[in-house]
């Protein structure tokens, strides 16, 4: 009987700039977790990102969505679980920190209780605890995914770009929270503004399978949230413009924010396109860092066992 597994879980980019609540991306920055069936009740260590605000109780996504899917699967007995985190992703910045949990949590209980469900699935369940497929997806499943809702069942459809690409995530200093993020955008908009994204959502997805790059710049636009939500993250336009300037084909809202990512060439010169992206959030009025990212083709996985 299995009772310890260690998951890494890569960090994810969900929109991509038009596609809002559809598109998301899988980056190689990691989250790493181990689960541990114990007999000492549940304890939680932490290193890393989040260190000072994470605790061990049920309400912690990494426990509960572990007992999600370990309950429906096994009536074997635990009297302990012990998970141990090492987290890269900070948290509140738009790359899915609190999706690797999830993924961390469904995957553990998932190979604990025997392998028997598909990434495909653990996306179902994902999503019924995040609420919206497109960070879990590209987590579980890496590359690109498209993911939408029918028949009240998460579908995903994954896949890799016909070229390489560079994500320059500039992260400041100042968290976003996914809710207040949400709230800023409107209950309606205009046909006008749908047409729009629909556009651009469905030339990025083409852009990114035919290597046409060149349609990048434009793919990359949004109307959806971003215009919304540009206001609660100082120094948007000048960071997408500095990004822009030096290189980059365009950049982007992580997510609901606050990590600003710019996509680039792996021929443009990544270092520079995250000093400009630096420097224009500082000039802004906030510290920030920025990491130069590929795409993780691989998703979540069980590594060390
Ligand atoms: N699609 C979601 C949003 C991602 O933009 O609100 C947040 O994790």
């Amino acid at each position: 009987m299995k009772t310890r597994v260690k998951v890494i879980v890569p960090a994810t980019s969900a929109n991509c700039g038009p596609g809002f609540d559809v598109l998301g991306a899988a980056c190689n920055l990691y989250n790493e977790f181990t689960y541990e069936l114990t007999e000492r009740g549940f304890e939680l260590e932490v290193t890393g990102e989040g260190s000072e605000r994470l605790y061990a109780s049920g309400k912690n996504l990494a426990f509960s969505s572990f007992f999600r899917l370990w309950n429906e699967m096994t009536d074997r007995r635990y009297t302990g679980l012990k998970v141990t985190m090492h987290n890269r992703i900070p948290l509140s910045r738009g790359l899915g920190s609190s999706s690797t949990a999830i993924v961390a949590g469904l995957m553990a209980a998932n190979y604990l209780t025997g392998s028997t469900l598909t990434k495909e699935q653990l996306v179902n369940y994902a999503t019924e605890i995040e609420g919206h497929p497109d960070n879990v997806a590209p987590a579980l499943l890496g590359g690109f995914t498209v993911s939408y809702m029918a028949h009240n069942r998460a579908n995903s459809l994954r896949f890799i770009p016909a070229h390489e690409l560079r994500f320059i995530a500039a992260v400041p200093s100042e968290p976003l929270s996914t809710a207040r993020a949400r709230e800023a955008i409107p209950e309606t908009v205009s046909h006008k503004d749908a047409v729009f994204n629909a556009g651009r959502s469905a030339l990025l997805v083409s852009a990114l399978l035919t290597g046409e790059y060149k349609y990048l710049p434009d793919a990359l636009e949004d109307r959806l949230h971003q215009p919304y939500r540009m206001p609660l993250i100082t120094g948007t336009q000048a960071v997408f413009k500095a990004a822009k300037n030096v290189g980059a084909y365009g950049a982007i809202i992580s997510g609901a924010g606050s990590t600003l990512m710019a996509y680039a060439s792996p021929q443009a010169d990544c270092e520079k396109i995250g000093a400009a992206m630096k420097l224009a959030f500082e000039k802004a009025g906030q510290q920030a860092v920025y990491h130069v990212l590929k795409l993780d083709t691989e998703g979540a996985r069980v590594v060390d066992n």
